[in-house]
């Protein structure tokens, strides 16, 4: 008579963790594209082709679901549809056992990285590194001789885009998630990606909109992508070039794996 009492205890102890866990991560990705407070007209930052424009614009559902406006409250550029699609890839990952951290070349304020350092918490995965590689300075300016795609881009120019390594600590800290299962590459993505101490990638998130910056990590980053883990490319539909480097490396490394559609700009593939 024991066995059934405690069979029904333990799957009421697991409905309980499990309803916690989905409510943790829905506050967390409330929490980090701002829906919860909603931006003041006067501090929105539009997309306008390649340009971000500071406008008087309200707080727009739509567009923070799908990540097409530029919050200055928000802690990430990625709305809700990007942020869901982070939670399949990890959630994925740790339930097939795919070897490898977690990273994010390209993260402004740190959002969909300390979404990813969430998730690994609310399933009590203490093994894996959230790796966050940035400038933390912007954009570098287009080198046109080596990546003539890049040419006359002005994203550089954009100092909304500059985001202090120390602003973003602040950040997760602010969310009690700053510690040794979070680690900080500080530079251009070609100085600090191929000898980055990192020995196999399950998610590989890439958001440097650039087509240097998306070639630099493709090139030093995807060899180290367990079988199975994700690529998620984060400016594939919204700047050609970025879309152009992505095309360009896997003619070049004959990557035939399929690419879904997350938004109206994100994709990715799953390695196999
Ligand atoms: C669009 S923002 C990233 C948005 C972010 N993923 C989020 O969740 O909101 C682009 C970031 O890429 C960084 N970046 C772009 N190219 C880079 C490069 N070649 N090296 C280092 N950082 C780069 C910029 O500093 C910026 O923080």
């Amino acid at each position: 008579m024991v066995e059934p009492v405690v069979a029904r205890l333990r799957s009421g102890m697991s409905y309980t963790i499990d309803t916690a866990r989905t409510a943790y991560l829905d506050l967390l990705k409330r929490c980090l594209v701002n829906w919860l407070y909603h931006d003041t007209e006067h501090e929105a930052l539009v997309r306008f082709r390649d340009y971000a424009l500071v406008r008087r614009r309200p707080f727009d559902r739509k567009g923070r679901e799908n990540g097409r406006d530029y919050s200055i409250q928000a802690h990430t550029l990625v709305g809700f549809k990007r942020l869901e699609n982070i939670q399949h890839c990890v959630e994925t990952v740790v339930r097939d056992g795919i070897a490898g951290d977690l990273i994010e070349t390209g993260v402004w304020r740190g959002g969909a990285c300390i979404f990813m350092r969430g998730i690994l918490k609310a399933h009590g995965v203490t093994d894996r590194t959230v790796w966050l590689a940035d400038s933390f300075e912007g954009l570098p300016k287009p080198n046109a001789e080596n990546y003539p795609a890049d040419k006359g881009n002005r994203l550089h120019t954009y100092e909304e885009l500059a985001v202090s390594l120390e602003a973003v600590k602040d950040l997760f800290a602010r969310y009690d998630l700053l510690d040794e299962q979070v680690k900080f590459l500080k530079g251009w993505f070609r100085d600090t990606l191929a000898d980055a101490p990192i020995d196999a990638l399950a998610v590989f998130r890439l958001d440097g909109d650039l087509y240097e910056s998306t070639m630099d990590a493709l090139v030093n980053l995807y060899d180290r992508v367990s079988p199975g883990g994700f690529i998620i490319v984060d400016d594939y539909g919204a700047y050609e070039y970025c879309r152009q480097a992505v095309h360009d490396f896997r003619a070049e490394r004959g990557i035939n794996d399929m690419i879904h559609e997350v938004d109206w700009t994100c994709v990715y593939w799953r390695k196999i």
